[in-house]
């Protein structure tokens, strides 16, 4: 029988699509390396140490880790940030627990609450009135829900978002501290924050308890590879070995975790060479981008400059459209559309040619479309507010549910998750209650699932 996938695999590698998107190798094989798999891919015999009670070898790539990002304690981990964070949240918090949630969380932070049996307030950011991506979280909001609910535990947010938006760490941090609470950061998207001053800094550095990063969507690592830092006393250490031994395999990958290492060496040895040529040549093509006539690079102040957020909201091409082109005219492949824009995600591994590539393409497609004004202006759907859910994600998840259509499910509750993927925000939870907006949030990402309603 044919290995269908790895054929297809090997195909595309040689196709010459580019690839702007995850992982953050870019499949620059010749640069970043490696034996072949099988040749040394083991267990935990004599001499290689044991990831759930690191203690040699695998001891050592955590301080390497540790050192780079300047944390306490830093974890390897081979199932992404999706076992640091759902391991991080069951450290934290006890069941029932009150905890402050980022309503644009990724998905893993949900199943963490679910599973943790917590009661989560969701804070929801505003939204950029032009693309309808979610911003930062102010801490001026955080404080209200700190006052409104004054026995909330700790929080959990994410920084920087899918599309590069940073929330000020050391204002939020601090908030959560002087109330007694843990400050949880999912960095997925952030592994080279802090690596060179073009980039904000990380959340470790910012005062959060936990920062969980993924490697391999920023830095050149294989998929799965990720870290969890510690700082501080907040956080019962102990507890969160035990429970990341909870949620990763007994049998971690010696291959993930070598790519982990050499990752780690190439950015102490040869980072900073790296990270400055990369900066230079980012900075050159975002103002190469600014000069589209059509096409617009959006521009967050503060943002993570490595995400290319490339709108065609004031032309008559959709984005669905703008993200076909690119794929089936020019061979660059994006991150994801989402309504009016795509993401591009670039990494130290990118090359000039993928970059000279992208603004012939851009320069060509901007050409080739009309100008129709700004459709910006979205009405935000939960401006200003909190919501707390009617039944929490643990209570609403077991119970029997019934799928309706879209249009008769408003008013009920949600018993299960709809996804957009990627981001992989949930735009239903299990609790909540399916309202008008989903409508409108669901055309808009292309999600057309009918909710399963209690
Ligand atoms: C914001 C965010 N957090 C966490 C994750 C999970 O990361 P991983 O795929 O490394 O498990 C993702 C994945 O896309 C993400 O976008």
């Amino acid at each position: 029988m044919k290995a269908e996938l790895y054929g297809s695999l090997i195909e595309y590698g040689k196709s010459g699509v580019y690839p702007f998107h995850m992982p953050g190798h870019k499949r620059q094989s010749a640069r970043f390396s490696m034996a072949d798999p099988y040749s040394f891919d083991l267990t935990e015999i004599d001499g290689f140490d044991n990831l759930h009670e690191a203690g040699g070898l695998i001891e050592g790539v955590q301080e390497k880790a540790r050192r780079l990002y300047e944390a306490e304690e830093s974890h390897l981990l081979v199932n992404g940030s999706t076992g640091g964070i759902l391991a991080a949240v069951s450290a934290a918090f006890r069941p029932k627990d009150r905890v402050l949630v980022a309503r644009n969380c990724h998905k893993s932070v949900y199943h963490a609450l679910e599973l943790n049996d917590l009661r989560p307030v969701y804070i929801w950011p505003d939204r950029d009135d032009r693309d309808g991506f979610f911003l930062d979280i102010k801490p001026e909001r955080v404080a209200r829900a700190l006052e409104r609910w004054p026995d909330i535990k700790g929080m959990i947010l994410t920084s920087p978002t899918y599309e590069g938006v940073v929330s000020d760490i050391g204002k939020i941090g601090k908030q959560i501290h002087d109330h007694g609470g843990v400050c949880i950061v999912d960095e997925a998207h952030g592994a080279h924050l802090g690596l060179h001053p073009y980039f904000p800094a990380s959340a470790v550095s910012g005062g959060a308890d936990v920062v969980i990063q993924s490697l391999h969507k920023t830095m050149p690592a294989l998929t799965q590879t990720g870290l969890l830092h510690v700082r501080g006393d907040r956080i019962d250490r102990v507890r969160l070995r035990r429970m990341l031994a909870v949620y990763q395999t007994s049998s971690p990958s010696y291959v993930l975790m070598a790519s982990a290492d050499q990752c780690l060496s190439w950015a102490l040895d040869k980072g900073g060479e790296a990270f400055a040529l990369y900066a230079e040549r980012l900075d050159g093509l975002r103002k190469t981008l600014r000069g589209l006539s059509h096409i617009r690079l959006s521009e967050i102040p503060g943002a993570d400059p490595s995400k290319l957020v490339l709108s065609a909201e004031e032309t008559d091409m959709s984005g669905k459209c703008f993200y076909d082109r690119l794929r089936l005219a020019y061979g660059l492949q994006m991150e994801m559309v989402c309504g009016n824009y795509v993401l591009a995600m670039t990494s130290p591994a990118d090359t000039d040619e993928g970059f000279a590539r992208l603004i012939v393409a851009l320069k060509a497609i901007d050409g080739e479309c009309k100008a129709v004004g700004a459709q910006g202006g979205r009405a935000p759907e939960h401006e200003g507010s909190f919501t707390c859910p009617e039944l929490t994600p643990g209570e609403a998840s077991g119970k029997p549910a019934r799928k309706r259509r879209l249009s008769e499910a408003v008013g009920y509750l949600a018993g299960d998750y709809i996804y957009q993927y990627p981001p992989g925000i949930p735009l239903l939870v299990p609790g909540e209650k399916i309202d008008r907006a989903l409508r409108g949030r669901s055309k808009r990402s292309g999600s057309a699932r009918q909710p399963h309603c209690l």
